[in-house]
C-alpha cells in the first residue's frame, strides 16, 4: 500500500522526531565551539536568566549546558563573534523549552545578535514579543515550529536588516498590514517561509497583484537581491495565481500549497530561474501550460493532487534537468509524450491516479536514473514495452488498474533487484512465464484481477523473500505442486481465490502464514491441514469450495484467528465448539454444509468473547437457539455500535502489504461479497435450519447487532420485547417460523413512522392480520443493487400459526438519517458482478 502523507499530517510526530534526531546529532557536534574570546559578563547574565524562564522539559536541551564560570560562547547553541565575544547567533532550535515567552526577557539585551533560532520549543502559544524589533541587526529569523501563536505583530517589519524569516507551521496569524509591512521594509528579505501560516486575512492584491506588491518590490526595492525562496505550504490562502506571478523573475524556489484555484498562468513560463516549481494540492485547474517549457532550470515539478486536465505537453521534453516529475492525482488524459524519454536525469515519475491511455512509451526505458515509477491507476494499455527491462533501479513496479493486456513481460531478468510487482487489475493473459520467478528479490506479487490462466508455476518455490502473494480472480485451473507454498517460508499472506482451481489443497503451510484465502475454487477433499502449536494464521477462508470431512482440530492451535469462514463446502461436522476459546475470532461462517446436532457451549467462559459475525444458516442444527452463547457475545453489546466505533475494515498488514477481508453475505437469497468487513458489523444469522422453542429474551442485549436472521426454522412462542432495545438493528427477518401473538410496540418504535411514508404497496403495517403480498424479491441486479446502495431498512417477520406472512418496511433513505456504516457497508455488488466493479472496488482500498 502507497501512502503519500501531507506535509502537515502527524505535525507532533514530525516535532518529536525532529527533536530527536536532532538532539542526538547536537550533542555530538557540541564541543566544536571556539572558545577564543570570552563573552562579557552581562551577556552570559543575559542568557542564565534567560534560561530560567523556561522549565526544561529534557536533558537533552543545550541550555542544560549554560553554567555560570564558563564562558557563554562555549555554550551550546551560542556563537559569539570571534573579535568582539559579543553574541552574535542563538540557536535554541529543539531546546525542549517549556514556558511563555516573557516580553521583558533578557534575551532582548543581546543587541548584536544577527541570528535567532527558537524553531521547535514550546512557549505555550505565546505571541511574538514586539520588542523583538530591538535586535535591529537580526538577519536570520526562525520561530517556527509550534512555539508561537497569534497574530503577528508590526515590529517585526522593523528589522531592517532580516535575510530569512521562518514563521512556518506555528498558530501564526499574519495578517494584511503586517504583511505588506514585511513587503514594504524589509528589502533584505532571500526568505520567506509561512508555511502553515494563517493568512486568511490577507488581500491576495497585496500579496503580488497590487501597486507594491512583493513582484513590484521585488523589482523596484529588491533588484539588488531579489526574492529567490518564497514557501507557503499549507496555509489557507485560497483564490488564484495572478499573471503577474511572472514578475517575480529572481525565484528559484516557489511552493505553494494553499488551496489555490484557477490555472497556472502562462506568464509562469517567465520565471526562468526556478528549480522547483510545487504547486501540489491545491484547486488548481486547466491545462498544464506549455510554457512550462521555459523553465529550463527546473529539477523538480510538482502538481500533483489537482484538478489539471488535458495531456501533458510534449514540450516537456525541454526541462532536462528535471529529477522528480510528480503530476499524480489530476485528470490527465491522452498519451504519454514519448518526449519524457529526453529527461533522463529523472529519478521519479509519479503519473498515476490520472485517465492517461495509450500504451507505455518504449522510450521510457531510456530513464535509467528511474528509482520510482508510478503509473498504477490510469487507461494504460497494450501491452508492456519491454523496454522496462532497462529500468535496473526500481524497487517496485506499480501498473494496477489500467487496461493493459497480453502476456505478463518476463522482463528478461533485468529486473532481478524488483521487490514489488504488482500488476493486477488489468487485462492480462496467458500462462504466467515461468521465467518470472527469476525476479528472486520478490517480496510481494499481485496478479489478481487479470485473465491468467493455466498452472501457477512450479518455479515459483523460488521465490523465497515472497511476503505478499495474490493470485486471486483469475482463471487459474491447476496448482501442480500445490506444496511448494511450504517452500515459502517468509509468506504471510496467500490469495488464491476465486479462480478455477481444482484437487486438493496445499495441506503443508508455511509457518509464517497469517492469511490464507482459497475462496471460490474448486478444491475438494479433506480439509488436510494440521495446525501446529504457534501456528499465526489470522483469516482462514475456504469459502465456495467442495470440502467434506471434517474441520481440523488444530485450528484451535492458531490463537490468532479472527476470521475463520468455511462456508458453502460439503463439511459434515458438529458445531465446533471448542474454537469458542479462541481470544479473536471475529468472524465464524458456516453457512450452507452439513453441520448438525445442537448448538452448545460446553464451557463457562471465556465463549466467543470477540465474536461479531456469526452465520450458521442453512445447516442442520437442531435444538434451541444458543442462549449460553448469546449472552456471551460481549463484542455484539458494545453500545456504540454506531458512530462511537471507529468504522475501520478488517485488515492484516504484513511487512510490505497490508490486506483487507471480504466476506461473503447473504440476503434474500443472494450472496454479496463485501470487500471489506467494517469493525463494527455485527449480525447472526441462523436461518434455514432446524432450531426450535422461543427467542430467548437475551437476544435483546445484543445491542450493536446490525442484522438478524431467524427465518426458515421451528421457533416458536411470542417474540421477546426485548427485541426492541436492538437500536442498530437494520434488517430483520423472522420469517417462516411458527412464532405467535404481537409484533412488540418497541420494535415498530425503532423504525420510525417514517418506514411506512411512500409506500404504497406496503400492507399489514403493523399487525394487520393477513397480508398475500410477501416481500417481493428485487426483480433485477440493478434494482438490487440500488435497494442496497441506499440503505433500505428491510423487517421481514415470520407470523402467525404456521402461515408464513411477512412484512416489508423499506424506504428510501437519501442524505439525512441515512446511517454511514451502512452505506459503506453495502457498496458492495453482489459478487457476481463483472471484474470493472471490483477495480473500482480495489481502487478505493488502494487509496486507503
Ligand atoms: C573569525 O570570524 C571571521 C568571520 O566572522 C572568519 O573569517 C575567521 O576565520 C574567524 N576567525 C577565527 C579564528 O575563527
Ligand atoms: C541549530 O540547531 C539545530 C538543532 O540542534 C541544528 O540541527 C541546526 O543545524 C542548527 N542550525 C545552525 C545554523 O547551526
Ligand atoms: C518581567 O516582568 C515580570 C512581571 O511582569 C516580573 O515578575 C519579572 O521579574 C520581570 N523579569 C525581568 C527579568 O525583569
Ligand atoms: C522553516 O521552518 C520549518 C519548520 O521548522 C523547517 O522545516 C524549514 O526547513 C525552515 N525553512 C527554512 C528555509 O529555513
Ligand atoms: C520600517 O522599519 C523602520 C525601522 O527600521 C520603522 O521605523 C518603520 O515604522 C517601518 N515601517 C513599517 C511600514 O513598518
Ligand atoms: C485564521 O485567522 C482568522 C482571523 O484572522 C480566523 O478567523 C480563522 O479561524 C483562522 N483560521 C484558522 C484555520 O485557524
Ligand atoms: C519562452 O522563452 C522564450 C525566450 O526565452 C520566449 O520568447 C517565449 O515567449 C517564452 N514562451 C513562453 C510561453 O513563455
Ligand atoms: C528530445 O531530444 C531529441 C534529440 O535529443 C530532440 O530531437 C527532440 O526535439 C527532443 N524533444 C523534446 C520535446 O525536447
Ligand atoms: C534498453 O537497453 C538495451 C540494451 O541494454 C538497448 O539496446 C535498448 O535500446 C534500450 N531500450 C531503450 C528503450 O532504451
Ligand atoms: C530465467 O529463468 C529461466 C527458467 O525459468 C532460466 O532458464 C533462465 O536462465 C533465467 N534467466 C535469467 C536471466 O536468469
Ligand atoms: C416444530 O416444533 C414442534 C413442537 O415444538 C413439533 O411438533 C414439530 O414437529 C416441529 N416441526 C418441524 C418441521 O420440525
Ligand atoms: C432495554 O434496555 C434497558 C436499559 O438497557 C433495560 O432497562 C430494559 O429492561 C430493556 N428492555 C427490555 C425489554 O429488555
Amino acid at each position: 500500500m502507497r501512502i503519500f502523507t501531507k506535509l502537515s499530517a502527524p505535525l507532533c510526530l514530525l516535532f518529536v522526531f525532529l527533536c530527536l534526531k536532532i538532539a542526538f546529532s547536537s550533542s555530538i557536534h557540541a564541543s566544536s565551539f571556539s572558545t577564543t574570546h570570552l563573552c562579557s559578563h552581562e551577556e552570559a547574565l543575559a542568557l542564565l536568566q534567560f534560561k530560567t524562564s523556561f522549565s526544561v522539559d529534557d536533558t537533552a536541551s543545550k541550555i542544560e549546558s549554560w553554567r555560570e564560570g564558563i564562558d557563554c560562547c562555549s555554550w551550546d547553541g551560542v556563537s559569539c563573534d570571534n573579535v568582539t565575544g559579543h553574541v552574535i547567533a542563538l540557536n535554541l532550535s529543539c531546546s525542549f523549552l517549556y514556558g511563555t515567552f516573557p516580553s521583558n526577557s533578557t534575551l532582548f539585551f543581546l543587541r548584536n545578535l544577527q541570528s535567532l533560532n527558537l524553531a521547535f520549543n514550546n512557549f505555550k502559544l505565546s505571541k511574538i514579543p514586539s520588542e523583538i524589533s530591538q535586535f535591529t541587526r537580526l538577519k536570520h529569523l526562525d520561530v517556527s515550529s509550534f512555539g508561537f501563536s497569534g497574530q503577528v505583530q508590526g515590529e517585526i517589519a522593523h528589522l531592517p536588516k532580516l535575510v530569512s524569516l521562518n514563521l512556518s507551521y506555528s498558530d501564526l496569524i499574519l495578517e494584511t498590514a503586517t504583511f505588506r509591512n514585511l513587503v514594504h521594509n524589509l528589502s533584505e528579505v532571500r526568505e520567506l517561509v509561512l508555511s502553515g501560516v494563517n493568512m486568511t486575512s490577507v488581500n491576495p492584491r497585496f500579496f503580488i497583484d497590487y501597486s507594491c506588491s512583493l513582484g513590484e518590490c521585488v523589482k523596484r526595492k529588491l533588484s539588488k537581491h531579489p526574492l529567490q525562496q518564497l514557501y507557503i505550504l499549507d496555509a489557507d490562502y485560497g483564490r488564484r495565481l495572478p499573471e503577474s506571478i511572472g514578475d517575480l523573475k529572481s525565484l528559484q524556489s516557489l511552493s505553494l500549497s494553499c488551496n489555490l484555484e484557477g490555472s497556472i498562468p502562462a506568464s509562469m513560463g517567465n520565471l526562468s530561474q526556478l528549480t522547483d516549481l510545487e504547486l501540489y494540492s491545491s484547486n488548481l485547474s486547466g491545462q498544464i501550460p506549455p510554457s512550462l517549457a521555459n523553465l529550463t532550470q527546473l529539477t523538480s515539478l510538482y502538481l500533483s493532487n489537482n484538478q489539471f486536465s488535458g495531456p501533458i505537453p510534449a514540450s516537456i521534453g525541454n526541462l532536462r534537468q528535471l529529477t522528480s516529475l510528480n503530476l499524480y492525482s489530476n485528470n490527465l488524459s491522452g498519451q504519454i509524450p514519448s518526449s519524457l524519454a529526453n529527461l533522463t536525469q529523472l529519478t521519479s515519475l509519479y503519473l498515476s491516479n490520472n485517465q492517461f491511455s495509450g500504451p507505455i512509451p518504449s522510450s521510457i526505458g531510456n530513464l535509467r536514473q528511474l528509482t520510482s515509477l508510478n503509473l498504477y491507476s490510469n487507461n494504460l494499455s497494450g501491452q508492456i514495452s519491454s523496454s522496462l527491462a532497462n529500468l535496473t533501479q526500481l524497487p517496485s513496479l506499480d501498473l494496477f488498474n489500467n487496461q493493459f493486456s497480453g502476456p505478463i513481460p518476463t522482463f528478461q531478468g533485468n529486473l532481478s533487484q524488483l521487490t514489488d510487482l504488482d500488476l493486477s487489475s488489468n487485462n492480462f493473459n496467458r500462462q504466467i512465464p515461468s521465467s518470472l520467478a527469476n525476479l528472486t528479490q520478490l517480496t510481494s506479487l499481485d496478479l489478481s484481477y487479470n485473465l491468467l490462466n493455466g498452472s501457477i508455476p512450479n518455479s515459483f518455490a523460488n521465490l523465497v523473500n515472497l511476503s505478499y502473494l495474490n493470485l486471486s480472480s483469475n482463471h487459474f485451473s491447476d496448482l501442480v505442486v500445490p506444496d511448494m507454498f511450504s517452500l515459502l517460508q517468509n509468506l504471510e499472506i496467500l490469495d488464491l481465490s476465486h479462480n478455477n482451481l481444482i484437487g486438493k489443497i496445499p495441506n503443508c503451510l508455511p509457518k509464517s502464514l497469517s492469511v490464507l484465502n482459497l475462496q471460490a475454487n474448486y478444491f475438494d477433499g479433506n480439509i488436510a491441514f494440521e495446525f501446529l502449536e504457534g501456528c499465526g494464521l489470522r483469516n482462514l477462508n475456504l469459502h465456495g469450495n467442495q470440502m467434506d470431512g471434517l474441520l481440523p482440530r488444530s485450528l484451535v492451535n492458531c490463537r490468532m484467528l479472527e476470521v475463520l469462514d468455511v462456508g458453502n463446502n460439503n463439511i459434515s461436522d458438529t458445531f465446533p465448539h471448542w474454537l469458542e476459546s479462541l481470544p479473536d475470532l471475529q468472524v465464524l461462517v458456516l453457512r450452507s454444509n452439513k453441520f448438525h446436532g445442537f448448538v452448545q457451549s460446553t464451557k463457562e467462559s471465556p465463549s466467543f468473547p470477540k465474536l461479531r459475525v456469526l452465520d450458521l444458516s442453512s445447516n442442520y442444527f437442531v435444538g434451541a437457539l444458543p442462549v449460553r452463547y448469546i449472552e456471551n457475545f460481549n463484542a455484539m453489546m458494545d453500545p456504540h455500535g454506531e458512530d462511537g466505533g471507529s468504522s475501520e475494515y478488517m485488515m492484516v498488514s504484513t511487512r510490505t502489504n497490508s490486506y483487507q477481508y471480504s466476506l461473503v453475505v447473504t440476503w434474500k437469497g443472494f450472496e454479496y461479497e463485501l470487500q471489506g468487513i467494517l469493525t463494527v458489523f455485527s449480525s447472526i444469522h441462523l436461518s434455514n435450519n432446524m432450531f426450535e422453542g422461543e427467542i430467548p429474551d437475551v437476544i435483546g442485549n445484543l445491542s450493536s447487532l446490525k442484522g438478524l436472521n431467524l427465518s426458515h426454522n421451528n421457533l416458536t412462542g411470542h417474540l421477546p420485547p426485548s427485541l426492541g432495545n436492538l437500536t442498530n438493528l437494520e434488517w430483520l427477518d423472522l420469517s417462516s417460523n411458527a412464532l405467535t401473538g404481537n409484533i412488540p410496540d418497541a420494535l415498530f418504535n425503532t423504525f420510525g413512522n417514517d418506514s411506512y411514508e411512500g409506500n404504497l404497496g406496503l400492507c399489514g403495517i403493523p399487525l394487520s392480520k393477513y397480508c398475500d403480498e410477501i416481500e417481493t424479491p428485487p426483480s433485477s441486479f440493478q434494482e438490487k443493487d440500488e435497494l442496497w446502495r441506499f440503505g433500505w431498512r428491510v423487517v421481514v417477520l415470520g407470523y402467525g400459526c404456521g402461515v408464513v406472512f411477512g412484512l416489508l418496511m423499506g424506504y428510501l433513505v437519501f442524505g439525512t438519517g441515512k446511517p454511514k456504516w451502512f452505506v459503506s457497508l453495502f457498496d458492495g455488488r453482489p459478487s457476481q458482478s463483472g471484474t470493472k466493479m471490483r477495480k473500482a472496488r480495489r481502487l478505493v482500498q488502494r487509496r486507503s
